[in-house]
């Protein structure tokens, strides 16, 4: 017989989607056990996500988890996208009065689970064989075990915040529900090194051996991004290789100020554009990366789990409240309405500026008229830096 609890909302997953949810949950009186399959060190380390909008910021604060993001995140006024031989600077906050935030993933995940763990409630590290039940009833359950004890989690609700291979997405049903893909037939290689970046702001770079990104986490730790094949292998990319690489992409202007150093993590990352629809059936709710996957481009995953997470604490908010379930009903299609503006942005900066198609081809015309385009036109700019420093929401 498995040892029973009793909680408002099981959340599964200790991610951003998941952690963030559980805050602002507490901030409404709602209880909450989140149920997380790793260790707490794994789900620190993992390094992913570095930008966060100006929308997600101010979630963060509202949170109360926004101090040590004040102190040592870096506010970042533009970027600046390289290709056609020239280097192009987009001003977020002149064309749209916002900025982003260059603070590290690993970090927004360290500072939501330590206010957590300061009294907001619990955090079932490494449950194993987490399974839902009775979505369609008003006592949903969750089932796992833990040090090879058996549990059982009744809930009122149940938020799937368990990423793009979690159980959630899975136990909705099929039959009643879409999914829309796009693969890539190429991934990012990424280092992470402890070496001063090379540029006070990212630079997204279009190169006919592949694109590249510049980014960073400090004044003394930089993130670097290239395209890469699918079935490259990190082995393939010793970091002399990686730099050399790097350093012809981003091109002969920024090559000079390009500090080479030791990589502290290397990772390659399919990419992939996927949407699961709707986010919800009977009182599973799926918000983050278990409904939706962006490519990285647009710098867009987290800051859509921080969007859903936001209408999902809202709409149960007012359940608690007032009883009134209208928000609930209308989860999916608020969510859904702001994932796919995003889902379109992220897909266009990705066939905007990597390698796709040989450079004599149409394909390669149409990619070089559109940075052309970018240099020449406000209103083309302007589109870029509302999307990139995040929709309303
Ligand atoms: P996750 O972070 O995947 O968290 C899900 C959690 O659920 C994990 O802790 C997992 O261990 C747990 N879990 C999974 N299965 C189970 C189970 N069965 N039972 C219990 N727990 C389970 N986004 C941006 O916004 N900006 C960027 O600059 C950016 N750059 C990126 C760069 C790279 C290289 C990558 C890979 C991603 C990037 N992203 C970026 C995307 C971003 O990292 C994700 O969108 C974000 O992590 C989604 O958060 P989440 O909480 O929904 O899911
Ligand atoms: C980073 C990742 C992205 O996907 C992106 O578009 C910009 C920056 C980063 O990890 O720093």
């Amino acid at each position: 017989m498995a040892v029973q609890e009793r909680t408002q909302v099981g959340i599964i997953g200790a991610g951003p989607a998941g952690l963030l949810l559980a805050r602002l949950l507490k901030l409404h009186d709602i209880d909450s056990v989140i149920v997380e399959a790793r260790t707490r060190d794994y789900v620190e380390a993992r390094v992913r996500a570095g930008v966060l909008e100006q929308g997600t910021v101010g979630l963060l604060e509202e949170a109360g988890v926004a101090e040590r993001l004040h102190r040592d995140g870096l506010v970042h006024d533009g970027v600046e996208i390289a290709g056609n031989g020239r280097r192009l600077r987009i001003d977020f906050r002149e064309l749209t009065g916002k900025t982003v935030t260059v603070y590290g993933q690993t970090e927004v995940t360290r500072d939501l689970i330590a206010a957590r763990l300061a009294g907001d409630g619990p955090i079932v590290w490494e449950a194993a064989d987490v399974k839902i039940h009775d979505i369609e009833s008003d006592r949903p359950r969750l089932g796992y075990r833990v040090a090879g004890v058996e549990r059982e989690l009744v809930c009122d609700f149940i938020a799937g915040c368990d990423g793009f291979h979690g159980v959630s997405r899975p136990s909705l049903p099929t039959s009643l529900g879409q999914t829309f893909e796009r693969t890539y037939l190429f991934g990012w290689l990424g280092i992470l090194a402890d070496v001063p970046p090379c540029s006070d702001e990212l630079i997204y770079a279009s190169h006919p051996r592949g694109f590249a990104l510049a980014s960073m986490r400090s004044p003394t730790r930089s993130r670097y991004y290239i395209q890469c094949a699918l079935d490259e292998k990190i082995e393939d990319w010793p970091d002399e290789r990686l730099w050399d690489e790097l350093k012809l992409r981003l091109g002969s202007d920024t090559a000079p100020d390009v500090t080479t150093g030791p990589a502290i993590e290397k990772s390659i990352a399919p990419l992939r554009s996927f949407v699961s629809t709707p986010m919800q059936h009977g009182r599973l709710f799926l918000a983050g990366d278990a409904a939706h996957i962006v490519p990285p481009t647009g710098a867009k995953g987290l800051n859509l789990a921080a969007s859903d997470v936001h209408y999902l604490c809202r709409a149960l908010a007012a359940h608690y409240a007032t009883g009134n379930d209208d928000l609930l009903r209308a989860y999916s299609v608020t969510a859904l309405a702001r994932v796919w503006k995003a889902e379109r942005f992220s897909w266009w900066m990705t066939m905007l500026l990597h390698r796709l198609h040989p450079e004599a081809s149409f394909e390669a015309q149409m990619q070089r008229a559109e940075l052309d385009y970018l240099a020449s036109s406000r209103a083309a700019q302007t589109v870029l830096a509302e999307n990139y420093v995040g929709l309303p929401f």
